[in-house]
């Protein structure tokens, strides 16, 4: 069946009706404004164009090393069935000149159907909404701006609220700051995760050392190698190729000497494509990140509840109730910007402290049980999703219960299997 006729029966009972749809025009080849011109002259005869966007340039993202693209909304009105319009655009892409060279690579025109009034649509060649509306900073500001009270139907949430600007280096984090916009960081370490995390509006990932807790299942992080780190940071770049990522370079990788923090960042950097690293502590690894950040590693500080240092401090514990650890954190944190830290991470810490040390800050600060008044925040991608029914820390917010439907879908699995109603004809080769 053709992507016309398959998408046309889905939409049998709407026909004649008028849709919307929100098509997002790319080009970074040649006269970039000349080919938006003569796309929306194209689009104008499948329909009325209700309102556009201004036009905006923007970077590559899958394959960066190509020319900026020239990016413009438009809000569409016609009679068109979605796979109609998709392949009434793909014609129009032609007409124009597009070049079809490499997957994500340079082209004079793209034309992408991401939002629509028809509802979501699983097709091999077009999805609405689009995957990635979410991630692209300029898409989900264009359909804010066409469409903001609309749905976004895999989230359940107005595109409105999906906003921000994405981060894309390291200065990124210092500009949301300036800009008052909170820095979003979930951890992960694995694949499919990743590549779920990656179709969100998430600013980065970190690939943290709790995966000693969390994947591993050790009572802390301190038996977690530099090989483990890049096992696993490998998966999550795999599924998560543009995202801005962070990984842990967990206990004795960095505190013995600078040539070890040297040698096991760069084989980070080297072997997984991070975009970072993180380390944890004050003074004592200050030599360890100016080392880093003069050779060109990006480093993230980490202060407060060092899970690295659990057995000295006696637990899991707040740090910073009195006044003297207070000074002291204070301190650190001044050291770790000095000694060229992009960013900190502080970890149960009181809220009244980790607003000090926000305030006292050129770097953002991106806290884990410290409150709100920090620049951003960090959770444990099994914390925020209500995977462990046996973990709950106070500070980290359930925004699912998905332990909940992994244990319904295996006793589901495990009882239908016995009652012989799994599997069915349809899911059986004859
Ligand atoms: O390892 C980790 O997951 C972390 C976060 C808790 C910040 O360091």
């Amino acid at each position: 069946m053709s992507l016309r006729s398959k998408a046309s029966e889905s939409l049998k009972t709407e026909k004649g009706a008028a849709h919307e749809y929100v098509l997002v025009l790319g080009s970074n080849v040649g006269d970039r404004r000349a080919y938006l011109e003569k796309a929306i002259h194209g689009i104008q005869k499948l329909g009325e164009v209700l309102r556009s966007t201004e036009i905006i340039e923007t970077w590559p993202i899958l394959i960066r090393a190509q020319a900026r693209f020239l990016n413009q909304g438009l809000l569409l009105k016609t009679k068109k069935a979605p796979g109609e319009l998709l392949e009434a655009l793909l014609d129009l892409e032609k007409n124009i000149g597009r070049v079809h060279r490499m997957k994500n690579g340079p082209r004079e025109i793209d034309i992408d159907i991401v939002w629509s009034s028809t509802g979501s649509l699983i097709e091999p060649n077009l999805k609405i909404p689009h995957p990635f509306n979410r991630a692209r900073e300029w898409v989900r500001r264009f359909i804010a701006e066409l469409k903001g009270d609309a749905v976004d139907p895999e989230v359940g949430l107005q595109f409105s609220r999906i906003q921000g600007t994405s981060i894309m280096n390291i200065h990124d984090f210092k500009k949301k700051k300036e800009a008052k916009e909170k820095i979003t960081v979930v951890t992960c370490y694995d694949h499919i995760f990743a590549r779920l995390v990656q179709r969100t509006s998430i600013d980065a990932i970190l690939v943290g050392d709790s995966l000693g807790n969390v994947i591993q299942g050790n009572p802390n992080t301190l038996s977690v190698t530099v090989d483990d780190m890049i096992y696993h940071a490998r998966a999550v770049r795999r599924g998560a190729p543009q995202a801005f990522l962070v990984v842990d370079l967990p206990f004795m990788s960095y505190q013995a000497s600078v040539e070890d923090a040297l040698r096991n960042a760069g084989r980070i950097l080297k072997e997984t494509g991070a975009d970072a690293v993180k380390l944890e502590g004050g003074a004592q690894v200050e030599a360890q990140v100016r080392a880093l950040t003069e050779s060109g590693v990006p480093v993230m500080g980490h202060l407060g509840l060092t899970p690295q240092s659990v057995l000295a401090l006696g637990g899991y514990k707040v740090q910073g109730k009195d006044s003297a650890v207070q000074e002291r954190m204070l301190n650190d944190a001044k050291l770790l910007q000095s000694a060229g830290a992009f960013a900190l991470v502080l970890e149960m810490v009181p809220q009244s402290l980790a607003h000090e040390i926000s305030q006292n800050l050129e770097i953002p600060t991106i806290g884990i049980g410290a409150g709100k008044d920090v620049d951003g925040q960090v959770l444990v991608l099994t914390d925020l999703l209500g995977l462990d029914p046996d973990f709950t820390p106070r500070f980290a917010r359930h925004f699912a219960e998905l332990s909940q439907s992994v244990l319904r879908a295996l006793e589901g699995f495990a009882v239908e299997t016995r009652e012989a109603s799994f599997p069915n004809e349809k899911e059986t080769f004859h």
